[in-house]
């Protein structure tokens, strides 16, 4: 595992934002794992200047999210298509047919899911997967307790997270209870994994994360089982690890490494 500490939320960001454009400049028909949340926002922004000012070119790209909420429709301003839409693909020059999220409003899920999985392989598998990290260390939406081996599939959320999630919608009818999500063992079959976090409300999870012991109850723990992970943070999130010295020794060697 590599971690990277940065000053401020927009050089995490930036910092990631480099690691998909070298990733892209490599491999322009990458498959990119996308994913969620306020943490990206600023790799997003920053991969839309680059775009724009650079020409960093996605028009080979192909993408899969991470998760969809169940029962919401893509124009609802809270699902995750519209978000995705939103801060991401209208602003760059993926095509639209390559651009896959969980459907939140299939009528059958278990055959949805099993074809998600199928179109990851059939794509060639996921080349670089962003993931956020949710407080009680989830990943996607593998709350505490998913099995590190889940494939795609429903999750009932666990309520902290759907009230957490209440203060976005009209009414409590409307906040969801399912979400539809990748599981831990589709995204350990990642070839890269970047895991974004920033703010002091993360460090206890980044730092179980990372220096915890592998388990269920924090399943971005199941991480140290990768052979390519990440994990690109803010000095707040950062502020728990018992090694952070050595992380930053490390980095700080690394241009020189034989
Ligand atoms: P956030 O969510 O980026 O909005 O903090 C992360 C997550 O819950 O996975």
């Amino acid at each position: 595992m590599e971690v990277i500490v940065n000053e401020t939320y927009e050089e995490m960001g930036k910092t990631a934002a480099r690691v998909v454009a070298k990733t892209l400049n490599a491999k322009p028909n990458a498959v990119l794992g996308l994913a969620t949340g306020s943490t990206p926002l600023s790799l997003y922004q920053e991969l839309v200047r680059m775009h724009k000012d650079e020409g960093l070119d996605f028009s080979q790209v192909t993408t899969f999210n991470l998760d969809e909420y169940v029962g919401l429709k893509i124009d609802h301003p809270q699902s995750y298509h519209y978000f995705m839409n939103e801060n991401l693909f209208q602003h760059i020059n993926v095509p639209a047919a390559n651009i896959h999220i969980p459907s939140g409003t299939t009528d059958n899920y278990e055959a949805f899911c099993n074809w998600y999985e199928r179109r990851i392989v059939e794509c060639g598998g996921i080349d670089l997967q962003v993931l956020g990290i949710g407080s009680d260390g989830h990943i996607a939406f593998n709350e505490p307790s998913s099995s590190l081996g889940s494939r795609t599939r429903i999750k009932t959320l666990a309520k902290p997270t759907i009230e957490d999630n209440a203060r976005f919608f009209d009414s409590a009818e409307e906040v969801p209870i399912y979400a539809i999500t990748m599981g831990v063992g589709t995204i350990l079959e990642a070839r890269k994994i970047l895991l974004l976090a920033n703010k002091e409300s993360k460090a206890p999870a980044i730092t179980a994360a990372i220096e915890g012991p592998v388990t269920s109850l924090c399943t971005a723990s199941a991480l140290q089982l990768h052979p390519d992970t990440m994990f690109i943070l803010d000095r707040a999130a950062a502020s728990g690890l018992s090694m952070l010295d050595y992380y930053e020794w490390i980095q700080s060697k690394m241009p020189d490494a034989p």
